[in-house]
């Protein structure tokens, strides 16, 4: 009874599912993709549009300023989420897919050579790659894939089995989106940081189910989006250490 009071209180939380589908109550399982949005959400973001309303960080008015506080709020609070060192490393994006591009981008620019090698896995999602895959083409920067267990697993043994000195990059997913595994991220960052390779870690599936902590992990930058746990669709996260965001 109590559990099926609970169910109530927080289906109570989410207006569409007072809506029918075929005359059928909604049950919706592919939160995954997108979560579905409750009241409290919507009622802040209606809350902005209705009395904030100015851009942030623009201008010289009361109303500005007061949009300033909030940005500036939900970027300290995104830094205590995830851990992070300094609410300056907190990137805001427009999701996911934004922050992988920017960062593929901007590492294959500034860091990367002929010759070099992108690590990824075979259970990556497609904006985890295809970034890759796209920014290294022009400069002769490879994408090698760790292979993964008949279960579909990443494990250290097999991304030892693909690493070398050309290794430059490792980007791949917390919790694939395919299989639902969580790849052993600290483990493979520990060796990362040894051997000076930079690892980008896509946090899409993961960060709205397991407590993430950037600085024990030792990754360098970890990506999400808000759409997935309860946010408002088109925010996004890039998180990355002070120094190399600069
Ligand atoms: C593992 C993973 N990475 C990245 C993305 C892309 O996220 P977004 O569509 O919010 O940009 C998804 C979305 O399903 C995902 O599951």
């Amino acid at each position: 009874m109590d559990i099926e009071k609970n169910i109530e209180k927080i289906r109570a939380d989410f207006p569409i599912l007072k809506r029918t589908m075929s005359n059928y109550p909604v049950d919706y399982l592919d939160n995954c993709a997108t979560t579905l949005k409750p009241r409290q959400m919507i009622d802040t973001v209606v809350n902005y549009y209705t009395y904030l309303g100015a851009n942030a960080h623009r201008g010289d008015y009361e109303m500005s300023a007061q949009v300033d506080f909030h940005y500036e709020e939900a970027r300290k609070r995104t830094a205590q989420f995830i851990h992070a060192a300094s609410e300056k490393e907190i990137v805001f994006t427009s999701g996911s897919t934004e922050s992988l591009n920017i960062l593929a981008m901007a590492i294959t620019n500034q860091k990367l050579q002929e010759g070099d090698v992108v690590l990824s896995t075979q259970s990556e999602h497609a904006s985890s790659v295809l970034p890759w895959l796209e920014a290294g083409e022009s400069k002769g920067v490879e994408v090698r894939f760790i292979p993964l267990t008949p279960e579909g697993k990443v494990t250290v043994e097999n991304f030892l089995s693909v690493l070398d000195e050309k290794v430059k990059v490792v980007a791949i997913a917390q919790v694939s989106n395919v299989l639902g595994y969580e790849a052993p991220v600290k483990e493979i960052a520990r060796i990362c940081r040894e051997k000076g390779i930079l690892t980008v870690i896509d946090g899409a599936q993961s960060v709205a189910h397991l407590p993430v902590d950037v600085q024990d992990l030792d990754i360098d930058f970890f990506v999400f989006s808000a759409h997935k746990m309860c946010g408002p669709t088109g925010i996004g996260v890039l998180w990355g250490r002070f120094a190399l965001l600069e």
